[in-house]
Formats: structure tokens, C-alpha cells, sequence
């Protein structure tokens, strides 16, 4: 495994995998690598000769400095399970390599409706710093194939977005979220949840598919009721609840009663850990 910090380097690389006609996969992460972020690598390889993980703490996409300077950096444990995925390159760059003159002068790339709904209300900018860095990525590396995980559901909807737009000639690919045992989606933010929380957290999925139960139970009718009363009920076990809603899992415009192809969207917080959960599910015709 290459472990390359600087654009040049990565680039000669990947002129080299080039000019003998290799296929290229591009796994973008944060970092905290989890199971998650291993099936994506997993399925990467099937896919393309190379795979290529990036490993980068993007400040562009935080809204908040706090969230960012607690964000869990886990550098040597990342490289252990990458050289353990036997992956072909690690490209891990310094802010100021991705940034040389600051974040605030640098050109982005923003997906005007999308990047500015439900989440991106909530967190404004955020979506800005996703496409920014994907893209930048996408042109460091021109990979083939990029792989992205369906928890950060908007965020998939934004990057397939701004792909297709500005053709890149890129396949997005995604994977389902994968849970533990009890439901609790794995996300790199779980590890600042306490022992309370932790029991707690796995509530959210649950009180997510029992919503969706009884959404199809009414055929669709009651859905604000039936909302406001997941919302109570996290309230009750402690969570502050952000966005608990249905929308159209393709344009993720609010839910209608015409619309058959749903999802819901959650974001919510257990003390200071934003936790996100979704799920897709159908309206009989
Ligand atoms: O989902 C993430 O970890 C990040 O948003 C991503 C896609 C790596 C961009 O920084």
C-alpha cells in the first residue's frame, strides 16, 4: 500500500496505473475507519484493478470548529486495516495541500436545491464542503468508479447530483447501511457516545421502522400524527430530535400522498452526538 501525502506524488501514480490501462476505485472517507467504510472497500475491489482510499478531515464541510476539532483522528489505526484490505493506495494530504490559500477564497461546487434542504439547512455549507472535496478528488484521481455509504443519504443524492451535471465520467456506487447487531447504524460518531447513550442509540432505528409500519398500516393517511408521535417518543428516551420526516427518497422534496417511493429522514441528538439514520420504504399503489 502507497501512503501518499502530496498531489504530485499522487498523481504520478495515477498517470502510471493509467497508461497500463488499470480501472480505478475511489473510497473518500474521513477516516475512523469502520465496517461500513471496509464493505465499501470490499465491494471498490470487485469493481476496479486499483483502489484508491482518501483519507481527509475536510474543514470545508463542517458548519461548527468544535465539531471539527473533536472530529476522532485515528491515523495508525486506519493504516493498519487498509494494509490489512491490502488496498493500493492511501492518499492522506494535509489541509493545506487541498487548501494552499485558505478555505474561504476557494472555488466550490454547490448543487442549488438539494444542498440547501433538510440537512443542509440544518447545517449550512455543509454540502458545499462534500462537493467540493469530492470533486477535487474526482480530478485529482479520475477514477472509474467511487463508492459511498446510503447512511449519509442526502449526501449521495448531492454527489450523484453534481456528477451527473457537470459530467464527470464517474460511477457513483452505493451500499446499504450496515447496523450492529441492534440496529445501530455504524458511523464514525459513535465513538463519542457514552454507555448510556450507546443503549440508548439503537432507539432510533427502531422508532424508525415502527413509524414506517404504521405509515403503511394507514396507507399514508395520518402521516403528520403518526410523525409527531416517533418525535415524542425520542423526546421521551432523551433525544433532541433535528429532522424526523418523510420524503421522496428520489428528489427528497416533502412527502405526498401520490408519491409511492419514500424515505425517512433522521437526524437527531444524543447529548452532544448528532447520529443520522434513514430508511427507504414503498406505498402500495
Ligand atoms: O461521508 C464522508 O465521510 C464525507 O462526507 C466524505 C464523502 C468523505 C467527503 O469528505
Amino acid at each position: 500500500m502507497y501512503i501518499i501525502k502530496k498531489i504530485d506524488t499522487l498523481y504520478k501514480k495515477i498517470q502510471f496505473f493509467k497508461k497500463q490501462q488499470k480501472t480505478l476505485a475511489l473510497v473518500p472517507t474521513m477516516g475512523n475507519l469502520h465496517e461500513g467504510h471496509i464493505k465499501l472497500i470490499l465491494l471498490a475491489k470487485k469493481y476496479a484493478d486499483i483502489v484508491i482510499v482518501s483519507i481527509f478531515i475536510n474543514p470545508m464541510q463542517f458548519d461548527n470548529t468544535l465539531d471539527l476539532k473533536k472530529y476522532p483522528q485515528t491515523f495508525l489505526e486506519d493504516c493498519l486495516i487498509l494494509k490489512n484490505e491490502k488496498i493500493d493506495i492511501l492518499f492522506a494530504p494535509k489541509i493545506s495541500e487541498i487548501y494552499p490559500n485558505g478555505i474561504k477564497m476557494h472555488t466550490y461546487i454547490q448543487v442549488p436545491k438539494l444542498s440547501k434542504i433538510i440537512e443542509g439547512k440544518s447545517r449550512p455549507g455543509h454540502f458545499i464542503g462534500v462537493t467540493t472535496i469530492i470533486g477535487k478528488l474526482f480530478n485529482l484521481i479520475q477514477p472509474n468508479f467511487s463508492f459511498f455509504g446510503e447512511k449519509d443519504y442526502q449526501q449521495l443524492l448531492v454527489v450523484k447530483t453534481f456528477v451527473k451535471e457537470l459530467n464527470y465520467p464517474i460511477k457513483i456506487i452505493s451500499l446499504p447501511i450496515i447496523r450492529l447487531k441492534n440496529g445501530l447504524a455504524f458511523s464514525s460518531r459513535n465513538r463519542y457516545l457514552n454507555a448510556l447513550e450507546l443503549k440508548k442509540a439503537p432507539f432510533l432505528y427502531k422508532i424508525i421502522r415502527s413509524t414506517i409500519n404504521i405509515i403503511l398500516k394507514n396507507n399514508g393517511r395520518k402521516l403528520y400524527e403518526t410523525i409527531n408521535l416517533a418525535k415524542i417518543s425520542l423526546i421521551k428516551k432523551g433525544f433532541l430530535v433535528d429532522i424526523f420526516n418523510v420524503y421522496n427518497s428520489k428528489t427528497l422534496d416533502v412527502f405526498s400522498k401520490t408519491n409511492k417511493q419514500n424515505i425517512i429522514l433522521a437526524s437527531v441528538w444524543l447529548g452532544t452526538t448528532r447520529l443520522i439514520d434513514n430508511k427507504k420504504f414503498k406505498l402500495p399503489n
